[in-house]
């Protein structure tokens, strides 16, 4: 990958650097639908006329962003575009859509007030949201010491919040370390702006994954980057763990928190799935989602930790199927330095959609009650349905996705094949994103999300000539 902190210095060296660039970003438009044509390439290469900075031009992450805009031009819909693209690729969940069209709907109807019109009462998010936030936490997630309003700031979805928080955290060049497999966006969000390093932290597979033994791989990974005269600043976790799905037990928690304080890093955690947990008869001591704002480290190691350290992002848009309302928030109970700068250049959203449902403690608890119960239903139908045509789909017990395996079927044994795999899939409607992007190691994976309708699965049966075998 590019990094920016290479930065080109004369116009050879950045052309050839925006040449690896665009190369990176052909072949993603999807040939069959002629979808969006990049004027990425066009607009850079040999323009003579008034240019970008190099920051922006140099940015590694333009490509990943394209090529989900490209499939975005096309998306089906059952009567505007019955052939459109069907996308399985990112985590949304349309499965109590209804539900919350009516509610949100409502919400509308009866909560605006003078305020929601002008520039609100707090910068970092209403008072209204933010106390509706801390409740929600006090309530579901057990936090060791009661959140407040004061410790929140709020943004347009994690992928704001996260971008802002590394900048405010991360000089460029400094690394961050990630377990990886995970979230795709990490490395544009956490990269993009700051320049920073994301480093991929190969942990063992399985449960493994999310046990207090993958540590030991971020202890090597810390040592090559000092070696490699690196900072090491951050440390991220993703609980509930994306792609893989799975929830990180207490132990596990507390041998991050140790790891940070060892080398003095920023402890992020995403909890971004934290109430789309659900049932898996083949995960029985699987555990519940538990926040890292309910561990205690210092009385439950016995040893100290800063707690300023400490920050958990949080979002609307999984939970509650609502991508495109753009709510997130951070919370970060002891870092007053941080809540200020991230202060000015915070965003206001207009809230009262979701601080009505936040407010409304019946209607909370029956959308996430019977959002668990589809969701176990969904992912027991997806994962059944690749295994009875002879295809493995790792098991998972939150988010909206699964790792599909189909090394066996197709033969898979490259990261190009992997790669030939998506495209294929995606000429005949369905977008997918590949295990590859997530940095898991094992070519022949696709994450596919289960919480969108079915509709797709029947593409990918009719392209792969898929039968069922059990
Ligand atoms: C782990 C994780 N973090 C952050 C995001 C971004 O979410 P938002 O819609 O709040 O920007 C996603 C979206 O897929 C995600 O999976």
């Amino acid at each position: 990958m590019v990094q920016l902190n290479s930065a080109a210095t004369s116009t050879e060296q950045l052309t050839s650097k925006i040449e690896e660039l665009a190369s990176n970003s052909t072949g993603h438009a999807h040939p069959a639908k002629q979808l969006y044509a990049s004027p990425w390439n066009d607009h850079v290469k040999g323009y003579p006329g008034v240019r970008l900075s190099d920051r922006a031009l140099l940015c590694p992450t333009h490509a990943q962003a394209e090529k989900l805009d490209s499939m975005m031009c096309s998306l089906y819909d059952v009567h505007s575009n019955p052939d459109g693209v069907i996308n399985l690729g990112v985590a949304e969940n349309g499965l109590m859509v209804d539900e919350y069209i009516q509610y949100f709907g409502e919400a509308l109807r009866h909560g605006l007030n003078p305020v929601d019109l002008g520039y609100g009462d707090r910068l970092s998010g209403s008072k209204r949201l933010k106390t509706a936030i801390a409740n929600m936490f006090n309530e579901n997630f057990q936090p060791v010491e009661r959140v407040t309003p004061e410790h929140i700031i709020t943004g347009t979805g994690c992928t704001t919040i996260l971008d802002q928080l590394s900048w405010t955290i991360l000089n460029a060049g400094d690394a961050i370390l990630i377990g990886a497999p995970f979230y795709a966006g990490f490395d544009v969000n956490m990269v993009s702006r700051s320049g920073s390093h994301v480093v991929p932290v190969y942990v063992p597979d399985g449960e493994k994954a999310v046990s207090p033994a993958s540590l030991d791989a971020f202890e090597e990974a810390y040592r090559v980057c000092v070696a490699e005269g690196r900072e090491v600043k951050a440390v991220l976790l993703c609980n509930p763990q994306n792609p893989l799905g799975l929830t990180y037990p207490r132990e596990t928690l507390l041998a991050y928190a140790q790891f940070a304080e060892k080398y003095n890093l920023h402890l992020i955690s995403d909890e971004i799935y934290a109430l789309s947990v659900y049932d898996n008869p083949n995960l029985p001591n699987a555990p519940e989602f538990i926040s890292f704002l309910n561990i205690d480290v210092e009385k439950e190691t016995g040893q100290k930790f800063d707690k300023s350290r400490l920050h958990v992002v949080y979002s609307f848009s999984k939970d509650f199927g609502a991508n495109g309302l753009r709510v997130g928030c951070i919370i970060s109970q002891h870092n007053q330095f941080l809540l200020r700068a991230m202060l000015h250049t915070c965003f206001l959203m207009k809230d009262v959609l979701l601080s009505t449902l936040l407010n409304d403690k019946p209607a909370f608890k029956a959308m996430t009650l019977e959002n668990r119960r589809r969701l176990t239903q969904a992912s027991t139908y997806c994962r059944e349905w690749f295994r009875s045509r002879g295809i493995d789909a790792l098991d998972t017990v939150a988010g909206h996705f699964m790792l599909v395996d189909f090394r066996k079927h197709l033969n898979i044994s490259t990261f190009d094949q992997e790669r030939q795999l998506w495209q294929r899939l995606l000429d005949a409607g369905v977008y997918t994103a590949t295990g590859g992007g997530y940095h898991w190691k094992h070519p022949g994976f696709l994450r596919i999300t289960f919480s969108v309708n079915q509709e797709s699965l029947k593409r990918i049966e009719k392209e792969l000539n898929l039968k069922v075998v059990s």
